[in-house]
């Protein structure tokens, strides 16, 4: 079949083509223009490749594997874990990372924005934002694909021979630290901690990766990087992927609190806040304000229901998966249409409360230790540091269900959730 078709495709994503332009000046590396998983039988995008590229297509899908266009319910599902840092996205990401069917990667769009946007400059400057963005959609499209060499264009140093030891979290995802990536762990090693993998399994062969991937009957990926939902939809809309994005939540009182606690240096102005109960001049409150802002537009997009993420959008509070973890996991599950197979069973109960597992260990505390655990920001927090969140964030506090607090008493109560019963039906 001649791929013609295709570039029609592709000049309508011509502002990913702009995009490009922008990345090529940024990256020593020329960059593939035709960001089709693999698509090395379909003239268009090949002409344009470098020879890594060409040598990368060998082991990818051919463009009549990948189905165009079909809508079949028993289609690879592309799944998107939308988060921020510090809401127990790292647990979500778990949930599908146990899943024997699934292929997970733990955000490697790090390395897009290692790359783009160096010296972690947080600046919202439109430009930058626009070409990361471009780069991190083209991105997950490759990924989506199995298309793992086009991740290496962004990894420090640049793999030789397709082999690295600098993949961001390697030792996050199940499927890169077992047979046939990493000869010392099967498929019955259930449980292997992040660190065991990386010291034990030698560099990544990304070729073996992909070979992982492509065997996998679907693809999960968690982002924290990407700030609202609006800024997926060529993605959502890509009529060669099949995408479902989970949006976790989380109280961003609880969010605050825990970044304070995590990320030292760039928290220590709310550190000294919270120590001295005076606000410092020069606090960036940009860390909070972005936060809320950021939920508020993707929420209310979310759950405004618009048509094109029909059926492919989920919102997850965090604070109702650490209360019930086995029916939330399940209600995802129904969501994404997939079986909750045993060995997701079995994550949950030795990483969660009431397990008395010896091989558990204490990573995922929030959840472990109860739903009054996921509240326990409501004791490291000043009640001044509270209150200006929640005038900052009112909007998306009310949204999600979380309630306010009118006074220190409140505040330390714990017998007094703060957490709303609220029901987000998935829009199907
Ligand atoms: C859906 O896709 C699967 C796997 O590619 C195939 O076996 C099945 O026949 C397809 N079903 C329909 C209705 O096209
Ligand atoms: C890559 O492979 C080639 C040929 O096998 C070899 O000569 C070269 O040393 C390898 N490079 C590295 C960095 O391992
Ligand atoms: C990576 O794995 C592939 C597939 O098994 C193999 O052909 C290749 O030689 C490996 N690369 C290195 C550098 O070992
Ligand atoms: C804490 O909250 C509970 C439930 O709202 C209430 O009954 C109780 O009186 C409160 N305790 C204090 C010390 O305010």
């Amino acid at each position: 079949m001649q791929c013609s078709w295709k570039s029609v495709i592709l000049l309508a994503l011509a502002s990913i083509a702009i995009q490009y332009t922008a990345i090529r000046t940024l990256t020593s590396k020329p960059f593939q223009l035709c960001p089709l998983p693999s698509p090395q039988n379909c003239g268009l995008g090949a002409q344009e490749t470098d020879p890594a590229f060409e040598r990368g297509a060998a082991g990818g899908v051919g463009c009549d594997d990948y189905p165009y266009f079909s809508i079949n319910s028993t289609r690879k599902l592309h799944i998107l874990v939308l988060a921020t840092t510090r809401s127990g996205s790292s647990f979500v990401g778990q949930l599908l990372n146990q899943h024997q069917e699934i292929f997970y990667l733990f955000e490697p769009l790090y390395h897009v924005y290692a790359t783009l946007v160096p010296r972690q400059s947080h600046t919202r400057n439109p430009t930058d934002r626009r070409v990361t963005l471009g780069a991190s959609r083209d991105l997950l499209r490759s990924l989506y694909g199995c298309d793992l060499y086009f991740l290496e264009n962004y990894i420090k140093p640049t793999p030789a021979n397709h082999t690295t030891d600098k993949l961001f979290r390697r030792g996050a995802s199940r499927a890169l630290c077992q047979q046939p990536v990493c000869d010392a762990f099967g498929p019955g090693d259930l449980n292997v901690e992040e660190g065991d993998c990386v010291k034990k399994c030698s560099t990544l062969n990304m070729t073996l990766a992909t070979e992982a991937c492509q065997e996998k009957k679907h693809v999960a990926i968690k982002v924290v990087r990407v700030p609202e939902i609006g800024d997926l939809r060529a993605l959502v809309d890509d009529p060669r992927l099949n995408i479902r994005v989970i949006q976790l939540v989380r109280d961003p009182r609880g969010i605050l609190s825990s970044r304070i606690e995590t990320f030292r240096d760039p928290y220590r102005l709310w550190r000294i806040w919270r120590a001295t109960g005076r606000r410092p001049y020069n606090l960036d409150m940009n860390q909070l304000t972005v936060i809320c802002e950021d939920f508020l537009g993707s929420v209310s997009t979310g759950l405004s229901h618009p048509l094109w993420l029909k059926g492919k959008y989920m919102l997850v509070r965090y604070e109702d998966l650490a209360r019930n973890p086995l029916l939330k996991t399940q209600e995802i599950y129904d969501f994404l249409g997939l079986p909750m197979d045993k060995n997701v069973k079995h994550w949950i109960r030795a990483n969660t409360r009431g397990s008395n597992e010896p091989s558990a260990k204490h990573k995922f505390g929030t959840v472990r230790d109860s739903a009054a655990n996921a509240e326990s920001w409501r004791l490291k927090l000043s009640f001044d540091i509270v209150e200006y969140t929640q005038t900052v964030c009112q909007k998306v506090l009310k949204q999600l269900g979380y309630k306010a607090v009118r006074s220190v008493e409140e505040l330390r109560n714990m017998s007094f959730s703060l957490v709303q019963d609220k029901m987000f039906v998935p829009f199907l």
